[in-house]
């Protein structure tokens, strides 16, 4: 552990205490980070992972909820992760809502939620967090999508806030070099949505998938992981991690 360029730096992990996010939170932990897990709704995970963690090493992950609908949250995520850890290095953009919003159906209130969750906070989280990521020269990783290249159907607000965050991750990628580095993650797919049960969409997904599987958690996290630990000379690149879904029309 002694030579990893990771050991006790700090990573802060948007929506980190399920699914996709929790496995980065753990993988950057195994790597030696300290985590600092935020959530909005799910306390119990975020407790018993924080509680994992810090079995393993004392005082390496502590955990904060906010609702990232509320702009004056980002502030306090940060305010709190730098009063806990006392640096940061790792902003990892992962909390997300996703659901279809068809054309024909799709509410103002939809759009917010979609386009704040997605690509706003993204967006202010990286502003509150630009001068001291410039300090410990850090990076940032936007968990986006396969669908911010290539529209979903039935789903043109999602898709458009991750396409929102892809450029994002460019525009970023200019503004806070050279200091800070902004990269990006691209799953395909990983993880169902929880309540979609559609076998016949999910099968068809994966036919369609070169690699003729999904992807896991882990497998994210290994990317994002090579962003932050590996990749020094990168900067406002997206990295898909989708079985090679994207090479395939
Ligand atoms: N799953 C896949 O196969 C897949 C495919 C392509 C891209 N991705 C991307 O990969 C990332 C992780 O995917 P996932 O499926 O693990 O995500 P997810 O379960 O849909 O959402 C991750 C977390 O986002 C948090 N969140 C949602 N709304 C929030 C709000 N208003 N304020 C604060 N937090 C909020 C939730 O935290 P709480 O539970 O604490 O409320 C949730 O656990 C996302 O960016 C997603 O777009 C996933």
């Amino acid at each position: 552990m002694q030579d990893n360029p990771l050991t006790d730096k700090v990573a802060l992990i948007t929506g980190g205490a399920r699914r996709i996010g929790r496995e980065i939170a753990s993988r950057l932990h195994d790597e030696g980070m300290r985590v600092m897990i935020h959530y909005r709704g799910s306390r119990d995970d975020a407790d018993a992972l924080v509680t994992e963690l810090n079995g393993s090493r004392p005082d390496s992950a502590a955990s904060v909820p906010a609702d990232l609908a509320d702009n004056g949250a980002v502030e306090q995520i940060m305010l709190e992760t730098v009063h806990a850890f006392g640096r940061l290095d790792a902003l990892i953009n992962n909390a997300s809502t996703f659901y279809p919003t068809p054309i024909s159906e799709a509410t103002e209130q939809q759009w917010e939620d979609l386009m704040t969750v997605n690509l706003k906070a993204p967006f202010f989280l990286a502003q509150a967090a630009a001068s001291v990521l410039e300090e410990y020269r850090g990076c940032i990783v936007n968990i986006v999508d396969i669908y911010g290249h290539r529209p979903l159907k039935s789903h043109p607000i999602y898709c458009a806030a991750k396409a929102g965050l892809i450029m994002l991750t460019r525009a970023l990628a200019r503004d806070l070099a050279p200091s800070v580095r902004v990269n990006a993650v691209a799953p395909g797919a990983i993880l169902w949505p929880e309540n979609d049960a559609d076998e016949v969409s999910q099968k068809r997904i994966i036919a369609r998938t070169p690699l003729k599987r999904m992807g896991s958690p882990a497998e994210i996290a290994a990317a994002v992981a090579f962003l932050i630990r590996d990749a020094s000379f990168s900067s406002g690149q997206v990295i898909a991690v989708d079985g090679g879904r994207s090479v395939v029309p």
